[in-house]
């Protein structure tokens, strides 16, 4: 950690290592290998969950019975629909705009059509959460659709949140396997402790701004390459590299010009990623499924030879990795990839916001003045050179 003491007030670049919250919602555990949503291990969840209930735990506290369950899927529902002029704005950023572009604007959109945006009391702001979850898989299927330049699919509400997803996006009812492999990898992606998209969306709500604001500003943290957006890029290499023979060469070529091997490494874990161990059985079956299973072996010599080399310094598959073949083997073009990990984050995005919210403290960090302190005599522009 980069960091130092200057008149008793310790500076952390990026805010490394420095405690700003707490939270009851998750945690990572990067020396063991874990991620905890409320006490509850990622593995078990999503062999045994589904996207909803973990919504519904991240922001409701615990797992719903039944009739809280069947609610929540009321509530979901009723506020699944999308207005038109969503649809028209996403049709006019069309294929100009980045995705994840069009996705901020749409949700910072929606605000407009609700009357009560600003009034911040909890139980408004939590109508305000489930309507945005509730309607994201309709915005991003529709975006994906639209880069695609193919029709945007309206209402299908008897779909689970993952197969409505995989509806809208790819213009087919898809099998039960695909929707539990999609279902997963939202699972997988719906918290993750203090990333850089959740601190953005605790700064938005700590000034009281609303859920809408709060989701906007995660959504624009997310789409910087350092945050969404490798598993774009690890697909890319791969397909680049092409077959498991030529991936000895072209990753000492990397290495040799000291570049990053996309879908490796972690801040956190130092260890395999738990989400990469779970997703790699699903990206082995569903890339033979689908005639893509060149693409997993590729993979997995890649895994091999990077383990072999880096795995002693920590550095393993990241959950980047196997999730960027996951979707383009389903169909899904790679630029829907980064809105695809929002659609899974924002219940975790949604929970933090409304947790910080219940004990709020403004954001107000410090800077270190490192220019100069003067005072300097002021010249004015005709004199100055
Ligand atoms: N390939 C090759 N070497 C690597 C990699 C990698 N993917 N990741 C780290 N290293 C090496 C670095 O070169 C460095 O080596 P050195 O000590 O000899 O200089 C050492 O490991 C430490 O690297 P840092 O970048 O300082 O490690 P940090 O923990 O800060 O980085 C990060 C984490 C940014 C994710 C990095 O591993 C990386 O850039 N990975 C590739 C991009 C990627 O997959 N990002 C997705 C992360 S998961 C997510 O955001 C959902």
């Amino acid at each position: 950690m980069e960091s130092s003491n200057t008149q008793n007030n310790t500076y952390a670049k990026g805010l490394e290592g420095v405690i700003a919250a707490e939270t009851e919602i998750g945690f990572v555990d990067g020396q063991e290998g874990r991620l905890v949503y409320r006490g509850y291990d990622i593995s078990v969840l999503s062999e045994n969950s589904n996207y909803e209930e973990i919504s519904y735990l991240l922001n409701f506290g615990k797992l719903p019975n039944r009739k809280q369950m069947t609610e929540y899927l009321e509530q979901m529902r009723a506020n699944s629909e999308v207005p038109q002029d969503t649809y028209d704005l996403i049709q006019t950023y069309g294929k100009k705009a980045h995705p994840m572009v069009t996705l901020r604007t749409v949700i910072s959109n929606l605000a407009s059509y609700d009357p009560r945006e600003s009034d911040s009391s909890i139980e408004n702001q939590k109508r305000i959460a489930i309507s945005i979850i509730a309607k994201m898989p309709a915005i991003v299927g529709a975006i994906h659709r639209t880069i695609l330049g193919k029709d945007i699919l309206k209402s299908r509400s008897e779909l689970s949140y993952a197969g409505s997803f995989l509806y809208y996006a790819l213009g087919r009812n898809p099998d039960p396997v695909e929707t539990k492999i999609m279902d997963t990898a939202l699972m997988l992606h719906a918290d993750h402790g203090m990333n850089a998209s959740t601190f953005s969306a605790l700064v938005t709500i700590s000034t009281l701004a609303d859920i809408y604001s709060a989701t906007t500003s995660a959504i624009s943290t997310l789409k910087g390459p350092l945050h969404g957006g490798a598993n774009e890029r690890a697909l890319k290499m791969i397909m680049d590299i092409g077959s498991p023979e030529k991936a000895g060469p072209y990753l000492e070529a990397m290495v040799a010009r000291k570049e990053k091997i996309m879908g490796f490494g972690h801040r956190v874990y130092k260890v395999y990623d738990p989400r990469a161990k779970i997703l790699k059985k699903y990206a082995s079956y569903i890339s033979e499924k689908s005639d893509k299973k060149s693409i997993f072996e590729t993979a997995n010599k890649v895994e091999e030879i990077m383990i072999n080399k880096l795995g002693e310094k920590g550095i393993f598959p990241n959950v980047d990795f196997y999730s960027g073949m996951i979707y383009y083997s389903m169909g899904l073009t790679p630029e829907i990839f980064t809105p695809i990990f929002a659609l899974g984050r924002i219940s975790g995005w949604t929970a933090r916001s409304l947790e910080y919210l219940q004990n709020n403290k403004l954001f107000r960090p410090k800077a270190l003045y490192v220019g100069e302190r003067g005072p300097k005599t002021y010249i004015s522009i005709q004199e100055r050179q």
